[in-house]
């Protein structure tokens, strides 16, 4: 492919929003000895590529322009590195595409300084991490590379590492595939590592809250946690209210009303964990609808979100809040595609667009009100 142009979605400057996304011919890139050259058949929106954009990890990420954005992406591969061993050309795959900045020699300190995104990896990694695995400081740099995911997937074609890569079976389709990484992955990890849901069922029953139940995150959540046997409390708009329940929900509330903006169980359950995916709502709300030991997993946490956490531990308080920074794990995508496969998962499509459309994708992830994903396809 060296030498051939591709068509690309990519923007030039932090801002600017849907406006800000220009339609370019470049260079196809070419896989390195770990990536596979994949043609891309699918790929999925999230509010972080948005974000991002918005200068969120500004000035880290991008690290360069002109940047093309998106992560999660399905296709077919048509060229692999020399280190890649268990795919071929012509495999289907899905993938989380990786950085392509090179941040290895990035100081710690510097990171530290970058905001409530890169805080939160600070606190997850120096408490998590650190703490639990006695990591040297530069194995913590190390670990903050490797969850900082890349672009490249509004294009034609993209480059992945191979461990980021996983196939894709025939009963999966481009789209449902491209929906998974990000959001799923994300929903998993929540359920499985912090609330410590065990997804074959075997675990103690356990009461789950997911707010945003409609979007990316939630829609795989309530669908997870039931397969966990879990009692699953939801909340979404009123227009969502049977699409959540048709996902398994136990009980849905409207978050425009009384008693949704309090997050009251109906049937005045506690919740042992609440997967959160919106902003806006208080310590002082989520603290009296959780179990003795309950804990919040905040997926979009801001500073107060941080002073909560760092207070809770601080005080050994046994009901707090935690952010949560993914950690993406080629083996956990394997997982979750096999759960499509198998009908025990499924991805809602919210609306699909052409490429030549990008910026109207764009402005429907930045509205805020997809139900489930958002996909672009070249
Ligand atoms: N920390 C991480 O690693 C990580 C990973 C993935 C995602 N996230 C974050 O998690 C958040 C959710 O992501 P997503 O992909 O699920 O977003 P999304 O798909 O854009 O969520 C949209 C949905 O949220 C619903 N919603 C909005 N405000 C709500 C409220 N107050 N109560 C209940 N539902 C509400 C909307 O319903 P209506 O249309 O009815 O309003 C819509 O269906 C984002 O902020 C994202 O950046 C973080």
């Amino acid at each position: 492919m060296a030498g051939k142009l591709m068509h690309a979605v990519q923007y030039n400057s932090y801002g600017g929003g849907a406006a800000g996304l220009k339609h370019v011919e470049v260079p196809i890139p070419a896989p390195s000895k770990d990536e596979v050259l994949i043609k891309l058949e699918a790929a999925s929106i999230n509010p972080y590529d948005c974000k991002l954009q918005a200068g969120v990890a500004r000035p880290i990420l991008p690290r360069k322009f002109p940047f093309i954005p998106v992560f999660d992406v399905s296709g077919e591969v048509v060229e692999v590195g020399s280190g890649i061993k268990n795919f071929k050309t012509g495999d289907k795959v899905v993938s989380m595409l990786k950085s392509m900045v090179c941040l290895t020699q990035f100081p710690l300190r510097y990171v530290k300084l970058s905001g409530v995104v890169f805080g939160m990896h600070l606190f997850k990694l120096l408490n998590q991490k650190a703490l639990d695995e006695k990591l040297d400081p530069e194995r913590q740099t190390q670990r903050i590379i490797n969850v900082i995911p890349g672009g490249g997937g509004l294009a034609e074609f993209c480059v992945a590492k191979g461990n980021r890569t996983v196939p894709r079976p025939p009963e999966v389709s481009a789209a449902e595939a491209a929906g998974l990484p990000i959001a799923a992955l994300t929903a998993h990890m929540a359920l499985t590592q912090f609330a410590g849901v065990k997804l074959d069922g075997s675990g103690p029953q356990k009461n789950i809250l997911v707010t945003a139940a409609s979007g990316g995150v939630g829609h795989y959540a309530v669908q997870l946690a039931k397969l966990g046997n879990t009692h699953v409390t939801a909340t979404c708009g009123a227009r969502n209210m049977e699409f959540v329940k048709s996902l398994g929900a136990d009980e849905v509330l409207d978050y425009k009303t009384p008693d949704g903006a309090a997050l009251r169980s109906p049937s005045g359950q506690k919740y042992d964990a609440i997967v959160h995916g919106t902003t806006g709502i208080p310590w002082s709300t989520f603290e009296p609808n959780l179990s003795q030991n309950g804990m919040v997993i905040a997926l979009t946490p801001n500073p107060s979100t941080m002073m909560t956490f760092a207070w809770k531990k601080l005080t050994c308080s046994k009901k707090r809040i935690v952010p949560l920074l993914l950690d993406a794990k080629g083996e956990n995508l394997d997982y979750l595609v096999k759960l499509v496969k198998e009908g025990k998962l499924k991805t809602v499509i919210d609306s699909k667009y052409p490429l030549s459309k990008a910026e109207d994708a764009w402005a429907k992830s930045i509205d805020g009100h997809a139900t489930g994903k958002i996909i672009v396809e070249p």
